[in-house]
């Protein structure tokens, strides 16, 4: 893909393309524009997932450069840990995880199953921290190693969505279709600023809609910013103006909390289409699809692209609000 030089290194970790599906019922169900699904959930690496296209270049990085550790952070039940693992796994690379307690909960389930169990059967070694003072003597216990930031989301872990959006370009070539918007979920926001670098490089004229799904939306914009301004100036490009909205509106009480609009969306996708969501991401971004169709901000006659991106094994440390039973919350 020529928009990026092969002078940033890559490693190849997923099953490229990703397929990219209509969702005829889903749309039919709500009345609603055409709607797609781009299947980042099936990249392919340990559960899949949109860290997946990050890690190819993080760890393209890290391996150039002759690193034989990985630290990464995020929350208890992050999926970026978890794709992180399994890369490191896969090239020979020791992974050391550093997980915050972001999310009110601190269960048993919630601290062993879902994406904790994959860290440590991956063979990471995974360090609950909650301060910086763990951080730091965490650090010193480690030593020398690749610092992966939250998320995988600085301008070299972005570069993975830039090449998203030409393979996207690609595939909506092929099919002769013309996408009229992009719906996101957007936390660290690496996701989110790829493609709008990325999208604008390919020619896609589609707007970004992202879903704030970790802090409220002035937060979540001010990080699209600055990433897509710093991946720009990585790749010696303009960064594009405009084409881009953050909607606060499917957060709820916060990051990693479960909202009603997010789980009649996990079941309807799940019962219309056989597509499963998770409950911290991609179950609040379609939480946002469904509220802008049915608030006529998306109309009827336009393609509309949801980007899945993965996160299924926080599925599971919800039983509660999916099926009334285990354990609460929070
Ligand atoms: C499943 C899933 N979807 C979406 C996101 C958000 O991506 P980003 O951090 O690049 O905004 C993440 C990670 O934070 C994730 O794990």
């Amino acid at each position: 893909m020529s928009e990026i030089p092969e002078s940033f290194p890559r490693v190849e970790l997923g099953h490229w393309p990703t397929p990219l599906e209509r969702c005829d019922r889903l749309s039919e169900e709500l009345g609603g524009p055409r709607i797609w699904i781009k299947r980042d959930d099936c990249t392919g690496l340990a559960a899949g997932g949109n860290k997946t296209r990050k890690l190819e270049y993080l760890l393209g990085r890290a391996v150039a450069e002759g690193h034989r550790t990985v630290v990464t952070y995020g929350a208890v039940q992050s999926n970026h840990a978890r794709q992180t693992a399994a890369a490191c796994a896969r090239l020979g690379l020791r992974c050391e995880l550093l997980l915050t307690r972001s999310v009110p909960r601190s269960d048993e389930l919630y601290e062993t199953s879902g994406n904790v169990l994959l860290d440590e059967l991956l063979g990471a070694r995974v360090r609950i921290v909650d301060d910086a003072d763990q951080i730091a003597r965490a650090l010193e216990e480690i030593g020398p190693a690749y610092q992966i930031p939250p998320g995988g989301s600085d301008e070299i872990g972005a570069l993975g969505y830039v090449r998203a959006a030409a393979e996207l370009a690609e595939q909506a070539a092929r099919l002769s279709v013309r996408f009229d918007r992009i719906v996101v979920a957007a936390s660290t926001a690496g996701t989110a600023a790829g493609l709008c670098v990325g999208a604008a490089l390919a020619g896609l004229e589609a707007r970004l809609e992202a879903i704030a799904v970790y802090e409220p939306a002035d937060r979540t914009r001010e990080r699209i910013e600055e990433l897509v301004a710093a991946t720009s100036r990585l790749l010696g490009a303009d960064p594009p103006a405009g084409g881009r909205e953050v909607h606060g509106d499917w957060l709820g009480p916060g990051y990693g909390i479960p909202t009603e609009e997010m789980v009649e969306a996990v079941r309807l996708l799940a019962r219309t289409e056989g597509i499963v969501l998770d409950p911290v991401y991609t179950g609040k971004a379609a939480a946002g699809l469904l509220g802008l169709i049915r608030s006529g901000r998306l109309s009827g006659d336009e393609n509309v692209l949801f980007w899945h991106t993965g996160g299924l094994p926080g599925l599971f440390v919800h039983p509660d609000v999916f099926t009334g039973r285990g354990v609460r919350s929070a």
